[in-house]
């Protein structure tokens, strides 16, 4: 780092597809930008967008108050932060890593221990999507620092302060990617079916858009699985499921991601839920034996 640089915006640590999508987002919006990555070569790019690369850790850092950390999960993190604790002392570090509550808690509170500011962030965007229409990215950890970042963090788009507790972005996070997965096996699904019957994607997927908005409107049943309005009831649905996996069957389609959420239809009948709202499912999952999960 040459002396007519010494000073930098922010520092971004780790250059895989998300963080360089990050730092050249920084870039754009012109923030002095310092970046680091393991594989030296992969920080090339960078510097053609203008980051200043840095070739450790430990000069990555120095310049910076606020140190945005992505990389691949908690341990690369951990490996690559904790031998630079005390050069991280006083300043910010905004680990948008994935990973859980729990992870983000640990990392809170070895950065509390050492002096270090420490913000949680959950990505809900793939890089492509950094700073345009459509992402967001969730923040939790000590409002007065997210205020504080907040003006940087605004160059990667919409950014949302969830929460003081660490594990509050990891938590929707997860809760988000879960909802994500789970629906796209019921749409590979429903894809592998619509194919079989000659319905090509781009009729069907606008239709499962439209399709999952609407219904979302009734899955909100927070804390009150038990008293919701009945409008279909559990036996019902659990009737109505047989009728999907018998025509995939026809159609020569594995059942995948749909199977279990057809047993989960068939227990909730057969443990005295058939007459109730299907949003039982979500107590039932939640009263899973702690030992199991
Ligand atoms: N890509 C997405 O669509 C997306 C979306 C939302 C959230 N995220 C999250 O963003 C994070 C990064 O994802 P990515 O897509 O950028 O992954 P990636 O392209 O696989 O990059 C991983 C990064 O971690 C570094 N790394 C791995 N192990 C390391 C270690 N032990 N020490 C130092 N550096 C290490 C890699 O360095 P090298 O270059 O040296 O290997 C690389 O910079 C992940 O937590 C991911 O879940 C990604």
């Amino acid at each position: 780092m040459n002396a007519s640089q010494s000073h930098s915006d922010l520092t971004v640590l780790g250059l895989g597809a998300m963080g360089s999508a990050l730092a050249r987002a920084f870039l754009r919006a012109g923030h002095a930008t310092t970046v680091w990555n393991r594989t030296a070569e992969r920080a090339a790019p960078l510097a053609e967008a203008g980051a200043q690369i840095a070739p450790s850790v430990a000069s990555a850092i120095e310049p910076s108050r606020l140190v945005v950390v992505c990389l691949l999960d908690y341990q690369s993190v951990e490996d690559v932060l904790r031998p630079v604790a005390t050069a991280l002392d006083g300043k910010t570090v905004v680990n948008v890593t994935s990973g859980t509550p729990r992870q983000a808690q640990r990392l809170a509170d070895w950065a509390a221990e050492n002096g270090i500011g420490y913000l949680d962030g959950g990505i809900m965007a793939v890089p492509s999507m950094i700073a345009g229409p459509g992402s967001e990215i969730l923040f939790s950890g000590p409002r007065e620092l997210f205020d504080r970042a907040e003006p940087a963090l605004a160059a990667l788009g919409p950014v949302t302060y969830v929460g003081a507790d660490p594990g509050a972005a990891a938590a929707r996070d997860l809760a988000l990617l879960g909802a994500m997965y789970g629906m796209f096996g019921g749409l590979w699904w429903a894809q592998a079916l619509a194919r079989s019957h000659a319905v090509p994607d781009r009729e069907l997927l606008p239709m499962a858009g439209d399709w999952l908005r609407a219904m979302l409107a009734t899955a909100d049943n927070d804390g009150g699985g038990a008293n919701a309005e009945v409008e279909s009831s559990v036996q019902m649905q659990a009737a109505g499921f047989a009728y999907l996996l018998e025509a995939g069957k026809d159609a020569g389609i594995e059942p995948g991601v749909l199977a279990p959420v057809g047993e989960l239809l068939q227990r909730a009948v057969a443990e005295g839920h058939g007459t109730r709202d299907v949003s039982v499912i979500v107590d039932l999952l939640s009263e899973a034996d702690p030992v199991a999960r």
